[in-house]
């Protein structure tokens, strides 16, 4: 059933607040323990609906999963061996990383997998985790264009490979890394964009030797995974819609708590910073592979800038969040180097570009990027998400600017990656309300 949204000016956010866990993390955290020789515990884990699809495909195939509590997981491992066929498709609903990093894994097991998703899943591209899969040994057929659904067959032996995918994916690099853990000799992904490292640094808590050379990260085939516990930071991309709200909605002054801040994930702080936000680091302070830190902002006007290419990859789900921030901010911000966001659970700059033109704001769409005139005349609107959940949260937020009610459509995917964000967002002060 689809959901939709109705929103108006807020009040200035305030409090202090903590968002779910991450994402990323939390998938690799299933997929790594159903794989080790033991049970691992796993503690944060983000209860999104993305989330969950990966752990049903592992239980799917034989890992008994045990949910004690609300964000806890007790994975019992099957070893790197261990999958058992799958009956029916693996669902990978709306999760792009579910099913391209399980295209590594299914790629390299001794039985055939279907691996499906939803409308909007069905419709992404692929090649960029067959193509090198197939280089390596895999044998995976798509539907048209090389788009989901995908059958994998059994592979007699995969192998490894050096790889230096074009575009910069922390997807691509993990598939890939994952595909050779059971590939015979070693497997190399060097990146022209350093992505974020989770697979590489878990593979690590997991007692896997992960190579370094340069910029390229490799693994040998054949270690054994060993169960580990594994504590998951909040998500960056989550604060992120905290982070915008609270910097352009006057009179705010909110604090996020233990915001993980891996450095491959906090590109939009520093372009808030140079648009002149006032956020303060504070309390920064490791777990385990991690820093997290509390992040306090108070609202300031922000002023447009050119975002700079090299750092796209390192802020690019945070994209639809800060096309509100520019919208708000004295003068244009221009945005390149991001044709990426085309091909997201949406075409993330048409979508944007869409729904904040109809709210009032002067947005001109490039293929890779837009140039948003900040100091925007708003007005309410009836706009569409497309069943983005990150341009559903970013819409949300910018209808805060506008007097009469906006209503924002298909929502729903919201729960993908943040489930309780409109408890939480009014809590602090947005004004946000199912229809
Ligand atoms: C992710 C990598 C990114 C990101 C996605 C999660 C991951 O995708 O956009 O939300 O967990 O590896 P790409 O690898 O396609 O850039």
């Amino acid at each position: 059933m689809r959901l939709d949204w109705r929103a108006r000016s807020g009040r200035p956010l305030t409090g202090s607040i903590r968002v779910p866990g991450d994402k990323s993390v939390s998938h690799r955290a299933i997929m790594l323990a159903s794989l080790a020789e033991g049970t691992s515990h796993i503690r944060g884990f983000l209860e999104g609906e993305d989330t969950r699809a990966t752990a049903r495909c592992f239980a799917q195939m034989g890992v008994r999963i045990e949910a004690p509590n609300d964000g806890e997981r007790m994975v019992h491992g099957v070893g790197l061996r261990g999958l058992k066929a799958p009956t029916a498709a693996l669902d990978c609903g709306n999760a792009g990383t579910a099913m391209r990093l399980m295209c590594g894994v299914m790629a390299a097991q001794s039985f055939a997998s279907v691996l499906v998703g939803d409308e909007s899943l069905t419709k992404r591209p692929m090649a960029r985790v067959i193509d090198p899969l197939s280089e390596m040994g895999a044998v995976i057929g798509s539907a048209e264009g090389k788009r989901p659904p995908l059958h994998v067959s059994p592979a007699l032996m995969l192998h490894g490979r050096r790889f230096r995918p074009p575009v910069a994916s922390a997807q691509i690099k993990s598939a890939l890394l994952l595909a050779g853990l059971y590939a015979e000799g070693e497997t190399w992904v060097s990146e022209v964009h350093p992505t974020r490292d989770y697979t590489e640094s878990m593979l690590r808590g997991f007692g896997v030797e992960v190579m370094q050379e340069g910029d390229a990260v490799g693994v040998r085939g054949g270690q054994v995974l060993r169960a580990t516990d594994i504590d998951v930071p909040t998500d960056f991309s989550s604060a992120a819609f905290f982070l915008v709200a609270a910097s352009i909605i006057p009179g705010s002054d909110l604090t996020i708590r233990d915001v993980g801040l891996n450095p491959r994930r906090t590109g939009l702080l520093d372009t808030l910073r140079d648009m002149g936000a006032d956020i303060d680091v504070l309390n920064a302070r490791s777990a385990g592979a991690e820093v997290l830190a509390d992040l306090r902002v108070r609202a300031t006007r922000l002023r447009g800038i050119v975002v700079p290419e090299a750092r796209v990859p390192d802020m690019i789900d945070e994209f639809p969040a800060l096309f509100v921030a520019a919208a708000v901010a004295e003068g244009p911000t221009t945005i390149s180097g991001a044709a990426e966001l085309r091909v997201k659970e949406s075409d993330r700059i048409h979508v944007m570009a869409v729904a904040l033109a109809a709210m009032g704001v002067v947005i001109e769409e490039r293929p890779d990027g837009a140039v948003i005139q900040g100091d925007t005349h708003w007005r309410g609107a009836h706009v569409d998400s497309h069943g983005d959940h990150r341009c559903a949260m970013s819409l949300g937020i910018a209808a805060q600017f506008v007097g009469d009610d906006c209503t924002i459509i298909d929502c729903r995917n919201v729960d993908t990656s943040f489930p309780g964000f409109l408890d939480l967002a009014t809590g602090c002060g947005l004004d946000i309300r199912p229809v």
